[in-house]
């Protein structure tokens, strides 16, 4: 993925995910309807190694389901309902595997997949990062898709297997240890900063900016705050609400 391709980038959080299931195919072909540039997707394993689109460890709040998803085989998670919760109508929407909205968003939207902390573990041989790599080659989407997570094992591992994907770091405090945003960037050798809104002081801002860090900052959905975001120099914004983030870059560019 080129970052530098434009100048600002809208990213459906989890899809479409304020008027659609998270994470699931009808929040991600909203997000294409909707003209946003890229969306963003979490990924955890299945019992049998597959990586599945979901935020949470457990399946019970977004699911009829109950337990961990790692101990689900993905036969078993795809009879469960992944869109009552959210809403009745949406009750047959089903937990999608990465391959499936991989496929789906083939030449039609940019992809970020953050690896969740969740589907890491030490064995490196046929881990995560390894199974979303093969996938992203086989697929052939290398210049569509951006990794990252809040596990610095991940950047590690994809650095190490010298993938030419793009790479952006979720900063994680513990992990950091004291480092700046820029020397962490400089020590993982990172394409791109994801940060927290919270994260976004003075200081950190200017900083990036001054080293050309590219930065997209989570989860916005208030329209004034978009605005003050992206005045900063920011390079995209993850929004629930893409249709609103869209609205915004459009006054503002045509103001500027
Ligand atoms: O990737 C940005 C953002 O999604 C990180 O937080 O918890 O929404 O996955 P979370
Ligand atoms: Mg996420």
């Amino acid at each position: 993925m080129n970052l530098s391709q434009k100048k600002f980038f809208v990213i459906a959080h989890r899809g479409a995910s304020a008027y659609f299931p998270e994470n699931t195919m009808s929040a991600f072909k909203a997000a294409v309807d909707m003209k946003a540039d890229m969306i963003e997707l979490d990924v955890l394993l299945s019992k049998d190694n597959i990586p599945v689109v979901f935020h949470d460890e457990r399946l019970d709040y977004k699911t009829n389901g109950s337990g961990l998803v790692l101990d689900h085989t993905i036969s078993e998670m795809k009879k469960l309902d992944a869109g009552s919760w959210f809403h009745p109508k949406f009750k047959n929407e089903r937990i999608a595997t990465l391959r499936e909205i991989l496929e789906y968003s083939k030449a039609k939207i940019l992809v970020n997949i953050e690896i969740k902390p969740e589907a890491v573990t030490d064995n490196e041989e046929s881990g995560v990062v390894e199974l979303v790599l093969n996938l992203v080659n086989e697929l052939e989407m290398e210049d569509e898709v951006l990794i990252s997570s809040f596990d610095y094992r991940v950047l590690e591992r994809v650095k190490k297997s010298r993938h030419p994907v793009k790479m952006a770091m979720l900063y994680e405090q513990k992990q950091s240890n004291g480092r700046a945003p820029v020397k962490l960037a400089k020590d993982y050798n990172i394409d791109a900063f994801n940060l927290n809104k919270k994260e976004l002081t003075e200081n950190w801002v200017k900083q990036l900016n001054d080293y050309k860090i590219p930065f997209l900052v989570y989860t916005v959905n208030d329209k004034n705050l978009m605005e003050s975001i992206i005045e900063s120099g920011a390079k995209g914004i993850f929004t629930d609400k893409p249709d609103v983030l869209i609205g915004v870059v459009e006054e503002l560019f045509k103001k500027n």
